[in-house]
């Protein structure tokens, strides 16, 4: 399976990196396959197992732990031209309260240590990523803060919800995408990248020879059928089964991956000598969903021999589609450099 087709980009000067809220290290993984010139000179997270997967990954990179922590004035921290994050957002805005308190700036929350790195260290891009809901209900006044902080330091943002479906993966994946320049950004750049084709449907991105114990019994299988109210499981080509909703999905899509845990994705395949079949995805599945190249010739991603299928499965469920992160990162700099 050939994933996406970029632009080359000009030769440019090494763009240094600082990687926050890392998880797998989608931001990394992200600027290999956009093929730009780059350095991670650093990266930041708190979770034992991430840092683990990272490092089994990028053994080069050092972690400088929770970012809360980080002194960015030291002359130990580096500098960086570009900061990235996935960043954990509760709602901080409190209407009703006076302008300029801290709790209206987002300080002392993991936004205000993203403001805090980035106002010591002027990188010249921020981007950043949430869940679409940042920009809506009661999170909208939590948007707006971190949107005119961004300027209050020097950056003219853009923002887009981004869809992996609708860049080559088949997986329904929206995901908020916020980025922030030094200066002022070119009045017709677009943050969002023209939309690509896929490269296969969910069917294509399952494993040739799925293994047994992913499979469920038939009594489980009956379970599922007497509490969800639903006739036997008897389709064309594997599809997703969306244990929340009760639904099989016929658009030939993912659902969003989350991590095993939630337990809400299965997969129905067709059945074998009147055999109904349905299981979990697997982890090689999970991260081919999330955009990584796991075949018979190339294994993108090394998964430490120490992490089982929960601790695993968990990274993917919250990490970036390195395909969406490749192109989006082509285009901002095919854009810029
Ligand atoms: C949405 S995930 C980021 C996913 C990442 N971009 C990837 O591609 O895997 C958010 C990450 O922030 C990390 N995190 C939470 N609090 C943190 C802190 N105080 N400092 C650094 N990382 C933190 C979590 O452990 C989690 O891995």
């Amino acid at each position: 399976m050939k994933l996406s087709i970029m632009h080359n980009l000009p030769q440019h000067p090494q763009l240094n990196v600082f990687e926050g809220f890392a998880g797998y290290g989608g931001a990394s993984f992200g600027l290999i396959r956009a093929g730009i010139n780059h350095n991670v000179v650093g990266f930041s997270e708190v979770d034992a197992d991430a840092v683990e997967l990272y490092r089994y990954n990028f053994p080069n990179v050092h972690n400088f732990g929770d970012i809360t922590q980080i002194d960015a004035e030291s002359p130990d921290f580096p500098d960086f031209d570009l900061f990235t994050g996935g960043f954990p957002c509760q709602p901080f805005s409190t209407v009703g309260k006076r302008q300029g308190q801290d709790d209206e700036r987002g300080r002392g929350t993991l936004f205000g240590d993203i403001v805090r790195v980035c106002e010591a260290k002027h990188p010249s891009y921020v981007l950043l990523e949430n869940v679409k809901g940042l920009k809506t209900g009661k999170m909208k006044a939590t948007f707006e803060v971190i949107l005119d902080e961004l300027h209050r330091i020097g950056y003219d943002t853009r923002y887009a919800v981004l869809n992996s479906k609708d860049y080559g993966i088949p997986q329904t994946r929206e995901r908020l995408w916020i980025f922030g320049f030094l200066g002022q950004l070119p009045e017709d750049f677009e943050l969002e990248p023209p939309h690509q084709p896929l490269y296969g449907y969910l069917a294509d991105f399952l494993d040739r020879h799925p293994a047994a114990d992913l499979y469920k019994t038939q009594a489980q299988i009956d379970r599922i059928h007497e509490i969800h109210h639903n006739d036997t499981f008897d389709v064309d080509e594997p599809l997703c089964y969306d244990i929340y909703n009760r639904k099989i999905r016929t658009d030939r899509l993912s659902m969003t991956i989350t991590p095993p845990e939630h337990n809400v994705i299965r997969i129905i395949e067709p059945m074998i000598d009147g055999k109904e079949r349905f299981r979990k995805l697997s982890l090689d599945e999970h991260f081919r969903l999330m955009g990584f190249r796991l075949d018979d010739e190339e294994r993108e991603i090394l998964f430490p021999p120490t992490q089982n299928y929960t601790r695993l499965g968990r990274r993917a469920g919250n990490g970036w589609d390195v395909n969406l992160v490749g192109i989006l990162l082509n285009h901002i700099f095919w854009q810029l450099l």
